[in-house]
């Protein structure tokens, strides 16, 4: 081809070739501001929709693939908080490895074409370990937190120039041509800033001032900030924010947390939001003047090591996300909202044109529109809780169901209603495999399983006595869960020997062990909303001397609520053995006790697998407490999510290849009531209205990503604190099962014919369409296919009195073999089997 140019075009294509390959990527510095209607991004008022995505809560492996499925959902912006104690574990040494690399995540947001909201904080809440505070903070002379306090203030500062610092940099705010378009400094303090007394508002203001000092170029929020100072943005969180206005007409209305479910904690069961509600939430956000939300959270990913808070967060922090905990698409949810995306986004001219009209037509009927001499734009709302009804707008009417807004791009057509779900929902399983069989030839003995036990008590030459009871915090400065009380108490004959008494502990919390003469005698745990420990356990001591071992337990820092960080754990008393044989009690708080930060184990680095004199000659020990274990496993096949099933172990520490999962606890079941699966997604939502799992374990699926992992030879310890069998342990694969869609007749047609060819494509009918979720999957068979008055959910689908005879025969011939199918939902396709009656088409189909 070079052959056939002449030499002027063979200059061309070189100078061309070179400027492709050496030049830098263009950057187009963007310059972000605001109004009272948006976020303006060089010039334009922008409309935007933004999903939480925690970077340590997956793996960078993950980070293209989620940052992707958040773009093709209509996601524009990923919001991040900066998590300090992960940035700064010891004061002045920095970690931005891995999990932690914070400006690669950022650069692959930015290599999506997305852009980025930074929530530095530092403080973030998010169920996070002391809410993102490194410990040593607290260790600060003088310090007091998030007030009016030099040390505090000093710290944060230069932890926020630090970051702010590092991004500059990278070029990595819009104002340098980067993806960073907004910051926000601190988070939620309007909720407490009561308790902060006169110093709070100083503190505001100089945290105001602080973060604009900065000059990052772009604007900066405080999230439930009602005072938020002039240029700082107030926004709004809460499952629903259309009835926020910022505390300027300045500002634009943004929406930083919408959340679309709840987290999980231990003895809780599983929050899940319904999609219909949630995209009302949002639907009405938008109708109402905002321009920016953010899903808290996109992808909430999974609490690895010991990085949750609470205290009693679970590991798993998959908050019904869009993305599921594992990455995969959840739907209908994703779709759903995708579909609400772009319906909104149809009507981005009109949005950021204009104020909108609102009328209410009744108390519960409320028509917003957005309209100038060249757009229009309409969102019509029915917010009665139980009444579908019809509204005449414009001369047309519209039927709206309850609970719902209707989306109009053109105040003609319906482009879009909350309540009527065309994406299609898959249902996903686990399958297990069990660990046995997956063992490789390293560890033969004993099921393929060593161990080691952990001592009783004090073993470590660190420990030290001291008279009285301490505060767990403030002695471990949560270098480990664990911290043993250690005491030994002499009888004397006629005294107490053999004679059933009871050991009475009180615990800040979380959750604690009695050891009596070297064996388990009982314990106690906390709980979400109440983390103390008071427990009565009966004991049996001997003459002479007995051995009194107590294993105090953190399970994640408190991560919330006023003065959080001073609150406290441990074993602070008091503690004593009452009903002695002459009916006395002794207080044994004031005692010299005698104390050990952490586990020998974590000591010699048993988590590891490599350290450690490993048993696995003689028999495997079963449900004893306090014990390590070691096996190598060879990775289930395939490249679905793994999941390590911890079902028969109590609770503990898992570490795969070294890389801790997290705290597991199979053992920590939920209230047996308030519970359902069918919640009802009409009236305000709130975080208990909707949970599943009831009376069963919160969490025994823990999250192994893939990129821990080898193909064999993988290392799998444990540490076991309660008691467990380890060969119970199973590997579960998350594998779509079916997909599924019920499409009514009444439904909006599919949005991408809208702007097809314009009349013909708004005033389509509806359409069922099927899409195998992986790439050469086709439909292998329909599970189940009704036309009529079909009842029921994916998986459980019914006929109901009203069915046509060939929708089988009409869905197999359109789907099976394809890898997607479309149907009209209309009597066309189908005949008429129930004339008068709106009619539904549901299917049920599997993918190979
Ligand atoms: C908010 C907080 C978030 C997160 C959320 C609950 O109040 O700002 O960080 O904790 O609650 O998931």
């Amino acid at each position: 081809m070079v052959a056939a140019m002449s030499v002027k075009k063979v200059d061309q294509f070189i100078f061309l070739w070179f400027l492709a390959i050496y030049a830098p990527a263009a950057t187009f510095c963007a310059n972000v501001t605001y109004d009272h209607r948006a976020l303006i991004i060089d010039g334009n008022r922008r409309v935007l929709i933004s999903g939480s995505i925690h970077y340590p809560r997956s793996t960078p492996e993950m980070w293209p693939d989620l940052i992707q499925r958040s773009k093709d959902g209509g996601v524009d912006v990923i919001e991040t908080y900066v998590f300090w104690n992960l940035h700064e574990p010891i004061r002045g040494q920095y970690n931005f490895e891995g999990r932690g690399d914070l400006v690669k995540f950022v650069k692959e947001v930015a290599a999506a074409g997305l852009y980025v909201h930074l929530r530095i904080g530092p403080y973030v809440c998010a169920e996070w370990n002391y809410g993102g505070f490194p410990i040593w903070l607290h260790f600060i002379p003088g310090i007091k937190f998030r007030t009016d306090n030099e040390p505090f203030k000093a710290e944060m500062k230069r932890f926020t120039a630090k970051i702010v610092n590092m991004m500059k940099q990278e070029s990595l705010y819009a104002s340098q041509g980067g993806p960073i378009i907004l910051s926000q400094i601190e988070n939620e303090y309007g909720d407490v800033d009561w308790a902060y007394g006169p110093a709070a508002k100083p503190y505001i203001k100089w945290a105001a001032s602080m973060a604009t000092s900065l000059d990052t170029g772009v604007p900066w929020v405080m999230c439930m900030q009602a005072d938020a100072p002039n240029p700082i943005i107030d926004t709004c969180n809460g499952f629903y924010c259309d009835q926020f206005t910022p505390n300027s007409n300045a500002k634009p209305k943004i929406w930083t947390e919408g959340y679309n479910g709840w987290f999980l904690y231990y003895g809780g069961a599983v929050p899940y939001r319904p999609v219909e509600d949630l995209a009302f939430a949002v639907a009405r956000f938008y109708q109402l003047g905002g321009t920016f939300m953010n899903y808290y959270m996109y992808h909430g990913g999974t609490n690895f090591g010991r990085t949750t808070g609470g205290p009693f967060v679970a590991t798993s922090y998959d908050y019904d996300a869009p993305l599921d905990e594992y990455g995969i698409i959840r739907q209908p949810k994703w779709g759903h909202l995708k579909d609400l995306h772009d319906s909104i986004k149809l009507c981005e001219e009109a949005l950021i044109a204009t104020d909108p009209a609102v009328t209410s037509l009744d108390p519960n009927i409320e028509v917003a529109v957005y309209k100038t001499d060249n757009v229009c734009a309409a969102f019509l709302a029915n917010i009665n809780t139980t009444i579908d009804v019809t509204v005449n707008f414009s001369s047309n009417s519209y039927r709206l169901p309850a609970w719902s807004v209707s989306i109009l791009p053109d105040c003609k057509n319906v482009v879009f209603n909350t309540a009527k779900i065309n994406s299609a929902s898959t249902v996903s399983i686990f399958r297990t495999e069990s660990l046995k069989q997956e063992v490789g030839s390293l560890e033969n003995d004993s099921l393929g399983w060593s161990w080691i036990s952990e001592p009783i008590g004090i073993s470590k030459n660190d420990s030290f006595s001291k008279f009285g009871l301490l505060e767990q915090i403030n002695t471990t400065a949560d270098r480990s869960d664990y911290f043993w009380y250690s005491l030994s108490i002499n009888l004397e004959d006629d005294d107490d020997s053999g004679s059933q008494t009871v050991l009475h502990i009180e615990s800040l919390g979380h959750a604690l062990y009695a050891f009596i003469n070297g064996k388990l005698a009982g314990g106690g745990t906390g709980n979400n909303t109440n983390a103390t420990v008071n427990v009565d356990i009966p004991v049996t001591l001997v003459t002479g001397k007995n051995t009194i071992d107590l294993l105090s337990l953190t399970v994640g820092l408190q991560n919330f609520g006023a003065f959080f960080d001073t609150w406290g754990a441990g074993i602070t008393g008091p503690v004593t053995l009452k009903g002695l044989k002459n009916g006395s009690t002794i207080d044994l708080s004031s005692q010299q006790w005698t104390y050990q930060v952490g586990l020998l184990g974590e000591d010699l680095g048993l988590s590891s697998g490599n350290a450690g004199k490993w048993n696995s000659q003689s028999t495997l020990p079963k449900n004893q407490s306090l014990t390590w274990y070691k096996t190598n496993f060879v990775a289930p096949s395939g490249n679905d999510p793994v999941a390590i099933d911890f079902t028969g172990m109590g609770k503990g520490e898992a570490w795969v290849n070294g890389q801790s999962i997290g705290r597991y606890w199979p053992t920590y079941v939920s209230p047996n009531s308030g519970c359902t699966n069918s919640c009802d997604y009409r009236g305000y939502y709130y975080q208990s209205k909707c949970l599943r799992n009831c009376g069963k374990p919160s969490q025994t699926l823990y999250h192994v990503p893939r990129s821990w992992l080898k193909s064999d030879n993988n290392t799998l310890v444990l540490f076991e604190e309660s008691g467990g069998d380890p060969t119970k342990i199973s590997f579960a694969t998350k594998q779509i099962g079916s997909v599924c869609s019920y499409i009514s007749e009444s439904h909006p047609p599919p949005l991408d014919l809208w702007n097809s060819d314009t009349e013909s494509g708004r005033k389509a009918g509806p359409v069922l369409s099927l899409d195998c979720p992986y790439p050469n999957q086709v439909i292998s068979s329909i599970k189940f296919a009704s036309f009529g008055t079909p009842y029921g959910t994916c998986g459980n689908f019914n006929h109901g009195s009203c069915s046509s005879n060939s929708a089988l025969y009409i869905v197999q011939k359109a789907c099976i073999g394809s890898s997607s199918c479309n149907i009209n939902v209309s009597v066309n396709t189908f005949g008429d089997p129930c004339k008068g009656v709106t009619k539904s088409l549901a299917v049920e189909a599997s993918c190979m």
